[in-house]
């Protein structure tokens, strides 16, 4: 997918903030501390009972204008929106004109096909006909224009998940299981001759055999253009379908490319939106897990993935969530979530100790947004993955395959975090030589063995690799004001002394940017032994590139400063130095035009 630039940063959410003041409370300490925030969600806790396009008129009065103010300084907001419609149709107009325009999932006899979902008894429409496409982007302008000016959208439940199947009773909170005689009749889709093992098992608490359709549709149900498939043949590409109307909606009432995060995904579904892991639990076999996950969906073509950073469900510890915090800083959707009725676990929420931890992994990846940035440019155009398991580098070494608990993210940068409590070292496998110290600069000097890393609880150790540039920007609080810094480039030499990068950048949220050629694409090369670097621009039609300069080089793996070192044989640089106690040298006030092709060359 093309991801706006601002959504590759912090992004903050949670169910049940209960009311506007206490998530202006949350938003605000977070603020106040100096916590990267780019992202602010409302789950279903904002709407009227839990129903689409309606808001809480006693707990959220003034939402929108909040979110003004959070445009104003910079940054997004994104609303849930579930499929499932209330089923009242004597005074819900979403449901009355859905009816009208024939867009719900029906019985083959044309009776509305029922289910039970967070507002109740519940239709749920089929994005597979036009007519819903349409009714849904209509909806999802009106609101916008009318009630809450969101910039994404969330779009949940949709695999599709119910509460309840057919069921003809209400639905409330206190409910405690399904009434099976109400469930789908029997047929031939709803009990296939052959059944998967994962779906037919006994349910001990619900004391049945369990169905396809259990906590989903009836299988018979049909759909699509003339009705022509069956829910069975469609079911799990609910979400699929869901993801690119929600999109072009967006798009098309902002202008803007948009982000729509979908919970139920399928091979394709990358083109159109990011994905979170779903419904994790505050616990360090899920802090685990999660790599697991996002390299996985790394592999099926949707990158822009990460898990509820400090868990969804369940209570962190203070150190789980400075840990989690720590790597999910690294996860290409990076947000921090949980479920209603637990206490707050914003960074904002913690002890001073812990929410600077936090604020210090996540400058680390606001300083790499143009890294990642160009990393979903390769995505997008090449299919290449984000984050990658070790094996997908060093795919000839065997030990790699059992590595779950480091990922690189690209081919240049190693991620090791910390997954237990209590740890001040781990063990990190090295696949190759060349590798460097991301805070200190040291040389790793082994190869295709494990070390130990000290990581005491204020750092997550990260790895460089060597033959790689890195492209960077200062970090800021948001990418409003990041994205107006300069930039820099981390070189890690190889042991040839040589290093390879490039960049893509853009206005960060054009829908047709690179259809257009209005991007800006650079190539970065060290030669070592010829002593000189190249920027060579590629493609130069983001005009806004003109104003921002490339002012600084991180050097790792040079043994010496280099006595004089000049850009384009005429400007003597004067901002030559190892960072003390590191072996890592920086050049600096370059101010370079980035928007021009350089050559820097030194003398030793
Ligand atoms: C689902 C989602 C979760 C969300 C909740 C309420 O459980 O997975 O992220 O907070 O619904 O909308």
């Amino acid at each position: 997918m093309r991801v706006k630039y601002s959504s590759l940063s912090f992004q903050l959410s949670r169910w049940d903030y209960s009311n506007l003041t206490h998530m202006k409370t949350v938003v605000k300490r977070n603020i106040d501390k100096g916590v990267p925030l780019d992202v602010q969600f409302n789950d279903i806790d904002y709407m009227d009972l839990e129903k689409d396009f309606t808001i809480d008129p006693i707990n959220y009065v003034g939402l929108n204008q909040f979110y003004e103010e959070l445009h104003a300084g910079g940054i997004r907001t994104i609303i849930i929106l579930d499929p499932a419609m209330n089923a009242d149709n004597k005074t819900y107009q979403p449901t009355i004109t859905g009816i009208a325009e024939d867009v719900f999932i029906k019985w083959n006899d044309g009776r509305l096909m029922k289910g039970a979902c967070w507002p109740g008894e519940v239709y749920f429409p089929d994005f597979f006909l036009n007519q819903t496409q349409k009714w849904w982007a209509r909806w999802i302008k009106d609101f916008r224009t009318v009630h809450l000016t969101f910039d994404g959208l969330w779009i949940d439940m949709n695999e599709p998940a119910l509460f309840g199947t057919n069921e003809a009773a209400p639905w409330n909170w206190n409910y405690t299981g399904s009434n099976y005689t109400l469930k789908c009749p029997v047929s031939y889709w709803d009990d296939p001759p052959y059944r998967t093992k994962a779906v037919y098992r006994y349910d001990t608490a619900d004391a049945h055999f369990s169905r396809l359709s259990d906590h989903t549709l009836c299988m018979v149900a049909p759909q699509g253009e003339n009705r022509l498939y069956r829910h069975y043949d469609v079911h799990s590409l609910y979400g699929w379908s869901q993801t690119k109307p929600t999109l072009d909606a967006l798009q098309s009432i902002t202008g803007k490319r948009g982000l729509v995060l979908t919970r139920s995904t399928f091979f394709g579904s990358g083109q159109w939106g990011a994905h979170w892991l779903g419904d994790n639990e505050a616990s360090w076999h899920d802090l685990k897990r999660s790599m697991i996950g996002m390299i996985e969906f790394n592999w099926f073509g949707i990158p822009f993935v990460g898990a509820d950073i400090c868990g969804f469900d369940k209570i962190p510890t203070e150190e789980l969530c400075t840990r989690w915090m720590q790597v999910g800083a690294f996860y290409p959707f990076s947000r921090n979530h949980n479920i209603w009725k637990t206490p707050d676990q914003d960074p904002g929420y913690w002890s001073d100790n812990a929410v600077q931890i936090m604020i210090n992994a996540l400058n680390i990846r606001y300083t790499l947004l143009p890294y990642y940035y160009t990393l979903f440019f390769k995505a997008h155009t090449l299919g290449d993955t984000v984050i990658r398991p070790l094996f997908h580098e060093f795919s000839t070494d065997p030990k790699t395959l059992d590595v779950y608990l480091q990922f690189l993210v690209g081919s240049a940068l190693m991620i090791t975090p910390v997954t237990d409590n209590n740890t001040n070292e781990i063990d990190v496998y090295i696949p190759s030589r060349d590798w460097y110290d991301y805070y200190n600069g040291k040389q790793i000097k082994v190869n295709k063995e494990t070390i130990k890393v000290a990581a005491p609880l204020d750092t997550i150790p990260i790895f460089l690799r060597g033959g790689y540039i890195i492209p960077t920007q200062q970090p800021a609080n948001n990418t409003k004001y990041s994205r107006q810094k300069p930039f820099g480039l981390i070189i890690a030499l190889n042991s040839k002394n040589n290093a390879h990068g490039e960049l893509f950048y853009d206005d960060g949220d054009g829908i047709d940017t690179i259809e257009q050629k209005k991007y800006y694409y650079a190539t970065f090369n060290w030669h070592g032994n010829l002593r000189k670097l190249t920027i060579n621009v590629i493609e130069n039609n983001y005009l806004d590139m003109k104003n921002l300069k490339l002012d600084t080089l991180h050097i790792y793996g040079l043994n010496k400063k280099p006595k004089t070192m000049f850009v384009n044989k005429k400007h003597q640089v004067k901002y030559i130095k190892f960072k003390p106690k590191t072996k890592i040298l920086i050049v600096k006030k370059l101010n370079l035009d980035i928007t021009k092709n350089h050559t820097i060359i030194w003398k030793n």
